[in-house]
C-alpha cells in the first residue's frame, strides 16, 4: 500500500471494516479518507478508533452497499478533523475525487457474477481522478478453487477450510459461493472472484472510462502465499491485524 499512496491523497476505502488500514493511511500522510462499509457496527468501531488517534488526515464515515446501483451518489461529504473535531473541508462526490480506491478483502463480495463485478468497478471508476489507483486484495481464487475441487481429508489439521455453499459440482469460477471456516471457529460466507475475470473487467472499464488515463494491473497473490505458509503451522490464537 505504501507504494501507491502519496501525501495528500484522497482515499476511498470500500468495505473498510473496523478501519484496519487507518494507520497505513496516516503513515503515508494522505490528506483525506472516506471510510465506507455496508455494516453499521464495524463502521462505528472504525470511527471510534479513528477518533482515539490524532491523525493529520480528515475523514468521513459512510454507510453504503457497493453492490447497489448509484452507491456513490452521496453528493457533498463533510470531512472531519479528529484534532479539532470540526468539519475541515467538504467534498463533492459527484465529481471524480479519489486518488486511491481501496478494496482490502472486500471487492470479491461484489463478484456474485461478472456483470455485478463490472457494475461495481465501473461505478468506482467514475469516482477516480486521472492516474488514480484501484488497490484490491482478495482471497486467491487459484488456491480456493483448487481446495474446493479437491478438498483435503476431513481430519486434516489445516488452519482453514473451504466448502461449497451449494451442491454444485463444477469448476469454481467467479460468482461461486463458498464458506470459509477458520480452525478457531470463525466462519464467513464468501464468493470466489477469479483473478483473470477481475483483470478483464478492469481492462474493459479502463477502455470505457476516459478519466482513468492510466491502467495497469499488478497482481498481488501474497494472501495465497500466506495461507500456504500458515497451513504448515498449527492454529494460532486470534491475532494478526487489528
Ligand atoms: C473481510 S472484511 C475486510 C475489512 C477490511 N477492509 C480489512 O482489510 O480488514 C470485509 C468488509 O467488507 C464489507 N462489505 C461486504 N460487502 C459489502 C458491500 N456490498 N458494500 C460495502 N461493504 C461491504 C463487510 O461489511 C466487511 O466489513
Amino acid at each position: 500500500m505504501q507504494t501507491y499512496l502519496k501525501p495528500g491523497d484522497v482515499v476511498l476505502d470500500l468495505g473498510c471494516g473496523r478501519g484496519q488500514d487507518m494507520h497505513k493511511f496516516a503513515a503515508a500522510n494522505v490528506g483525506a479518507v472516506i471510510f465506507a462499509d455496508v455494516s453499521d457496527a464495524p463502521l462505528k468501531t472504525a470511527r471510534d478508533r479513528w477518533l482515539e488517534q490524532s491523525y493529520a488526515y480528515v475523514a468521513a464515515f459512510v454507510q453504503l452497499d457497493f453492490t447497489k446501483p448509484g452507491f456513490l451518489d452521496i453528493g457533498g461529504l463533510s470531512l472531519w478533523s479528529n484534532r479539532s473535531r470540526t468539519v475541515e473541508r467538504t467534498l463533492n462526490a459527484r465529481a471524480p475525487f479519489a486518488s486511491v480506491v481501496n478494496f482490502q478483502l472486500s471487492l470479491h463480495y461484489a463478484a456474485t457474477s461478472i456483470s455485478s463485478l463490472r457494475a461495481t468497478v465501473q461505478a468506482v471508476s467514475m469516482a477516480m481522478l486521472p492516474q488514480a489507483f484501484l488497490l484490491v486484495t482478495a482471497p486467491d481464487s487459484g488456491v480456493i478453487g483448487a481446495l474446493l475441487e479437491h478438498p483435503p481429508p476431513e481430519d486434516s489439521s489445516d488452519l482453514f477450510r473451504v466448502t461449497p455453499r451449494e451442491d454444485v459440482i463444477a469448476t469454481p469460477a467467479t460468482g461461486f459461493p463458498y464458506v470459509f471456516e477458520m480452525c478457531d471457529g470463525f466462519v464467513s460466507p464468501e464468493v470466489l472472484m477469479g483473478v483473470g475475470d477481475l483483470k478483464t473487467v478492469c481492462s474493459e472499464v479502463c477502455a470505457l472510462q476516459s478519466s482513468v488515463s492510466h491502467c495497469r494491473t499488478n497482481l498481488n497473490t501474497s494472501l495465497g502465499r500466506i495461507w500456504g505458509h500458515t497451513q504448515e503451522k498449527s492454529c494460532p490464537n486470534r491475532g494478526g491485524r487489528s
